[in-house]
């Protein structure tokens, strides 16, 4: 309370005490590494193999070279002051092809939680952030109602060796992108475009959110734990346009209801269950489901990005809708010309994160949120003198922390804010090209260099607060 007066008297804006800094990472997206120590392939590995799948024809190495290098990485969240690191869990360095547990890859997660414990950092570990065992994948992957029981297997043995020293768990990141994706955009691994098997996916992976909860609670009892999903604000391009409306209706449930609605309400939409009917979605549900699913969680984790506007009349959508948006019919999407765009196509829209925000804390009952990705790439040119002025990353996460501020404001239980991402890294079908980092990597040389907002970044933390 006092450092927030201070910090406002000061004209900065302060944040609640207490409130979490941190940023995430993913395990493939930066350790490298992939053949040693007993690993076997995940999904990206073999997607990584399929011509064009990733831009460059880039693959999960060397990425940042993390399994090696971890102290010294641990040792940049120190120099910015960062109170947690939200990590993910390889599974196949854990349990290799989905199989039995592998000490070697246990022990690396092992060491690298000893070295944030020693740096005054708090782990965040995430168990499932993309990277399904290839093996299981050739049993069907998610498709297969088996890959959410192997998922409770990981999860417990995950819980079992770190569960005392790592106090908050997520099950799942952004299972929208697994599903639809993986399984029918085909855009990230494992790359196939079959429908039905998407709609197998959501509820497979919902499923394996369940079991995992039980497996943290039984595991790691005084830890919290919970999901993170990817919510986008949906708004209909033309408000008094029936089609548009029924297109954000179709849009937000797809992405947003269908995962908030089982875990927070035990129960999927109805207009969901009917748009997904003839993707035999309500086949793959099975008494008890819904109960696990909405075992209660301790937190929910955001991701945010960015929003969508929407169109069901074809004559204005300006992109249709990709084959990821299953039973949405003749949608279409409609970018804002008044917004910039990230280097990823991204359109900037820091007000989108307090509406989502607000989306939740008003439509589901209680749950503390944290954002637990939100974040930009862009071009990030390095100066002769080794200067990363990046100075676009820099606005991006003032004006939405600013946005952050203002769902606190406006009564939302946030509780804390991590920036995607810690380094550059593998950003999935975009290969290296793309840069989220606040910390440059030099992929020839593996030097890190911290970019200016990673400065600016360390003194919003400083302060608890932005001036
Ligand atoms: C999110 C992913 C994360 C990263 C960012 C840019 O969807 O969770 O791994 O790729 O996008």
């Amino acid at each position: 309370m006092v450092e927030q007066q201070q910090n406002e008297a000061a004209g900065r804006l302060g944040f609640p005490a207490g409130f979490v800094w941190g940023v995430a990472t993913a395990a493939f997206q930066i350790e490298g590494a992939t053949t040693v120590d007993g690993r076997t392939e995940c999904i990206w590995d073999a997607f990584g193999r399929r011509p064009g799948a990733i831009a460059g024809g880039d693959t999960g190495e060397p990425a940042a070279d993390h399994y090696r290098r971890f102290p010294e990485d641990v040792g940049l969240l120190r120099r910015l002051g960062l109170d947690a690191y939200r990590f993910s869990i390889a599974w196949s360095r854990v349990r290799p092809d989905g199989g039995k547990p592998n000490p070697r890859g246990l022990d690396f997660y092992d060491r690298l939680v000893d070295e944030l414990l020693a740096n005054g950092i708090t782990p965040w570990a995430t168990l499932y952030h993309f990277d399904l065992p290839q093996a299981l994948e050739e049993r069907d992957g998610w498709v297969n109602r088996d890959t959410a029981y192997r998922f409770g297997e990981f999860a417990g043995t995950a819980a079992a060796r770190l569960g005392d020293r790592v106090p908050v768990w997520t099950t799942l990141n952004e299972p929208w992108c697994s599903a639809f994706l993986g399984y029918a955009a085909g855009v990230h691994a494992p790359g196939r475009q079959e429908p039905k098997a998407a709609a197998a996916a959501v509820h497979h992976l919902l499923l394996a959110h369940g079991i995992g909860m039980g497996q943290l609670r039984t595991h790691a009892p005084a830890a919290r734990a919970g999901i993170t999903v990817n919510p986008y604000p949906v708004h209909p391009v033309d408000p008094d346009s029936a089609e548009d409306r029924e297109a954000a209706r179709r849009i937000d449930g797809l992405q947003n209801r269908l995962f908030y609605d089982p875990v927070l309400l035990g129960r999927y939409p109805a207009d969901l269950l009917d748009d997904l009917a003839p993707f035999g979605f309500g086949e793959r549900i099975f008494d008890g489901d819904l109960e696990l699913i909405s075992a209660p969680v301790d937190y929910l984790g955001i991701n945010y990005y960015r929003g969508y506007r929407v169109t069901g009349r074809a004559s204005v959508a300006a992109e249709p809708a990709g084959p990821e948006w299953i039973g949405a019919g003749d949608v279409g999407f409609v970018p804002d010309p008044s917004r910039s765009r990230t280097d990823s196509g991204w359109q900037v829209e820091p007000d989108g994160l307090t509406e989502a925000l607000l989306a939740v804390h008003r439509g589901y009952p209680a749950v503390p949120l944290y954002v637990t990705e939100n974040g930009a790439s862009y071009p990030d040119a390095v100066a002769a003198d080794g200067v990363i002025a990046d100075d676009d990353r820099v606005r991006f996460l003032a004006d939405h922390l600013r946005a952050a501020h203002e769902a606190l404001e406006q009564g939302v239980d946030l509780r804390g804010y991590f920036y995607w991402s810690l380094l550059d890294n593998f950003e999935w079908a975009e290969g290296y090209a793309k840069r989220f980092g606040i910390v440059h990597v030099d992929y020839r040389t593996q030097r890190r260099t911290l970019k200016r907002s990673a400065h600016f970044y360390a003194d919003v933390i400083a302060h608890n607060g932005l001036a």
